[in-house]
């Protein structure tokens, strides 16, 4: 065959299901293909989140999941990594190879993320990180991540006890101090950490140790049935979370001892983070939690934001921080300052409680 009658019957085959498809007529046997394609503004977005290990987490997943709906535009391919990264770059890759639109990731630790976050980049997806962090070497690897300061909530909270104690005559050498970690190398661990390390070596606070409790109570209590066996002096805990916080209470009151923040007269005061699991809430209103730094989860919305931005050709934010409260229940310190700023103390009561919005 010429190559002039090749092209010529080539044209005339396009031309003809041209016509076919503006005409809209379906060839035989397509039909079933036409249901399994999805159709073209449906935004696919695959979201690895990191595990369930706290209140705070379950809270973010409903919110990414009360967002990404069918009814707002979106297939939601949601992945629970039960705290294991291996698990999170096994879901990002099985994102890649189903050319999801946008991937989501939640990362359990800082480190790792270069090799997993490239291949995205390879296939052209834009990654967008929430709540902690990656360290990588390249940050074009990620579109932007949102989240919270967690250094800066740490410092809050470590503020606000120095306030209290100023307030209640309590020498800072007199503060023998514990810190229960979350799960380490995770930024809301590091950054948490971090914020108590600095003030407390800034008040000089006696540090008597530091344990890890992972963000859940069954860690937090076997750290602190630990801390209690090994040293009797310890009358503040600073909980890297509120469920943590629980477990210590539990095991502070099963000792015999008070939670409480009047450690001048033997109570031992409790400071955490988060303010979402109501019992927590409620344990600060009646007394055994002194001071909790608020950690926002509700990022669903904010990461649609950045989704929607980038649609319409806008380039978000690289990081975007989200404004946070510190809660307590008294008046003692109505306000901190901290790098030239003030932020406003939140005094809880019981009608808090019924209108909780978690
Ligand atoms: O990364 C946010 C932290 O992770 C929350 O404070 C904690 O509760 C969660 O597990």
């Amino acid at each position: 065959m010429s190559d002039f009658l090749f092209r010529k019957i080539i044209s005339i085959i396009l031309s003809v299901s041209l016509l076919c498809s503006l005409a809209g007529c379906t060839p035989a046997g397509d039909a079933e293909a036409e249901s399994v394609v999805t159709p073209d503004d449906i935004i696919v977005v695959g979201f690895s989140q990191l595990g369930a290990e706290s209140d705070w987490r379950s809270a973010n997943t409903e919110s990414m999941k009360s967002v990404f709906t069918k009814e707002n535009g979106y297939e939601l391919i949601f992945e629970d990594a039960q705290q294991k990264q291996t698990n999170q770059i096994t879901a990002i890759r099985s994102f890649i190879q189903r050319d999801v639109d946008y991937i989501v990731l939640a990362p359990v630790t800082e480190t790792g993320w270069d090799t997993v976050l490239s291949e995205a980049k390879e296939a052209g997806i834009p990654v967008i990180i929430v709540d902690r962090q990656v360290e990588v070497s390249d940050d074009s690897l990620f579109t932007c991540w949102v989240g919270s300061d967690f250094e800066l909530e740490g410092r809050k909270v470590c503020m606000w006890m120095s306030k209290y104690f100023a307030k209640n005559g309590v020498n800072p050498s007199d503060v023998h101090i514990v810190d229960i970690q979350g799960t380490l190398g995770s930024t809301a661990q590091i950054g948490r950490t971090k914020g108590f390390d600095h003030m407390a070596s800034l008040y000089g606070w006696d540090v008597v140790t530091h344990e890890v409790g992972d963000f859940t109570k069954s860690k937090a209590k076997e750290a602190m049935f630990a801390i209690l066996r090994n040293y009797d002096n310890v009358n503040v805990v600073y909980c890297e979370n509120d469920n943590e916080a629980l477990g210590v209470i539990e095991v502070l009151e099963a000792s015999g001892r008070k939670c409480g923040s009047n450690i001048k007269d033997g109570e031992t005061m409790v400071v955490s983070f988060d303010g979402i699991n109501k019992q927590a809430v409620s344990s600060l209103v009646a007394g055994q939690i002194s001071c909790i730094g608020e950690c926002n989860p509700l990022h669903g919305p904010r990461v649609e934001s950045v989704i929607r931005k980038l649609r319409s050709g806008q380039e978000p934010y690289k990081y975007q921080y989200v404004n946070e409260k510190i809660y307590t229940n008294s008046n003692a310190v109505p306000s901190i300052m901290l790098g030239g700023k003030e932020y406003g103390v939140t005094v809880l009561n019981e009608s808090d409680l019924y209108e909780w919005p978690y």
